[in-house]
């Protein structure tokens, strides 16, 4: 099956591969894997705390193509969200800018979700400050 170009150019150049430092109470991280393949991604935003803003992204997306342009373009559409906005991101826009065929919708909905759990890692971390 061939990828569609914007597919393929997020492929060859993924934005905000990486991830923040362990410990940065500013962070909030989102794992999650898809049954239907076994891919597995990780998204985690950095939220600025005066702003609530999201100032930075970063992902590590152990999958397919798909899996990765669609990582790496949400990283993108996050920056200078707040999180109420990086939580209305649904997976269809994703696919739509992407040109996913059905086969990879599912690859999109991994990155609606990585996105779903990053926000509320950091509101959990939020809520209760890890003890020291
Ligand atoms: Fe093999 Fe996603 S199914 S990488
Ligand atoms: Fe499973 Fe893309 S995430 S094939």
């Amino acid at each position: 099956m061939a990828y569609s170009e914007k597919v393929v150019e997020h492929y060859e150049n993924p934005r905000n591969v990486g991830s923040f430092e362990k410990g940065d109470e500013t962070v909030g991280t989102g794992m999650v894997g898809a049954p239907a393949c076994g891919d597995v991604m990780k998204l985690q935003i950095k939220v600025n705390p005066a702003t609530g803003l999201i100032e930075d992204a970063k992902f590590k997306t152990y999958g397919c193509g798909s899996a990765i342009a669609s990582s790496s373009l949400v990283t993108e559409w996050v920056k200078g969200k707040s999180l109420d906005e990086a939580l209305s991101i649904k997976n269809t826009q994703i696919a739509q800018e992407l040109a996913l065929p059905p086969v990879k919708i599912h690859c999109s909905i991994l990155a609606e979700d990585a996105i779903k759990a990053a926000v509320d890692d950091y509101r959990a971390k939020k809520a209760e400050p890890a003890a020291h």
